[in-house]
């Protein structure tokens, strides 16, 4: 049995109308990282950055996932394969496409977080700095987001299952970001076979073994299609 371990970026959910960041059109042009995506600025901030993410929600919850969810989905029910999918995507296309082995390293818009006890709970639609956190009900509401100079979750999991991968895939990423823009790197060094599907070069597309370009609805379902019908060495 193969393991496929397979990171996905803003790339992956463009087609299902979701914005990149770093595009000319993507959410970095219209608003500052230091903002909407810092700790500092919460602080700053809390009610603008409550906005932010209750936008990005609503955008989530109103797109469908698309052809390239719907073959990673496929994908992890072939028999010959043991994927897992590390998203760095806050929306929850993979799960809705039907994928069950997903881990949210940067967490995801549809979740809380308490700033003062830790604990978590499923967001509402419109969520405020004024929001009581269920179990020690301070107004320590925050969404559960990684956010920059924050560590990424489960990073023990993935770097055990990066290193007993066969096969790294990258999907829809621009390897701006730490430490995923790492992993392929980790991933070689350890002997494991790397490819990158992505609409242009990105940054690292010079370290993947293969690196194919073109729209994920069209490279992954492709790619799918080609690694489910090839014969066994
Ligand atoms: P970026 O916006 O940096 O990069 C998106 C990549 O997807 C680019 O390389 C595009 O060329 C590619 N792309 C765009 N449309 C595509 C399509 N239809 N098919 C295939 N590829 C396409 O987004 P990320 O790399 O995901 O973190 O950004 C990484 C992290 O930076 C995010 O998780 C977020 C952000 O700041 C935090 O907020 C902590």
């Amino acid at each position: 049995m193969a393991k496929i371990v397979i990171l996905t970026g803003a790339g992956i959910s463009a087609e299902s109308g979701i914005r990149t960041f770093r595009a000319s059109d993507g959410l970095w042009e219209d608003h500052r990282i230091e903002d909407v995506a810092t700790p500092e600025g919460f602080g700053a901030d809390p009610e603008l950055v409550h906005e932010f993410y209750n936008m990005r929600r609503a955008t989530a919850a109103a797109a469908r996932p698309n052809a390239a969810h719907v073959a990673l989905a496929q994908l992890e029910r072939a028999p010959q394969h043991q994927v897992l999918v590390v998203t760095q995507n806050v929306d929850d296309l993979h799960e809705r496409a039907g994928s069950q082995h997903v881990i949210h390293m940067h967490g995801t818009l549809f979740g809380h977080l308490c700033h003062s006890c830790d604990h978590r709970w499923p967001a509402p639609a419109i969520s405020t700095a004024h929001d009581l956190c269920p179990a020690c009900h301070q107004p320590a509401t925050r969404p559960d987001i990684v956010w920059f100079g924050e560590m990424p979750y489960r990073m023990d999991e993935i770097w055990t299952a990066l290193r007993g991968a066969d096969l790294f895939v990258s999907i829809g990423t621009s390897g701006n970001v730490y430490p995923a823009a790492g992993f392929a790197q980790d991933a070689m060094r350890t002997g494991v076979a790397t490819l990158e599907l992505n609409l242009d070069r990105s940054s690292g597309s010079h370290i993947f073994d293969e690196s194919r370009q073109g729209l994920a609805s069209v490279l992954v379902p492709q790619w799918v299609d080609q690694i489910c019908t090839a014969k066994p060495n």
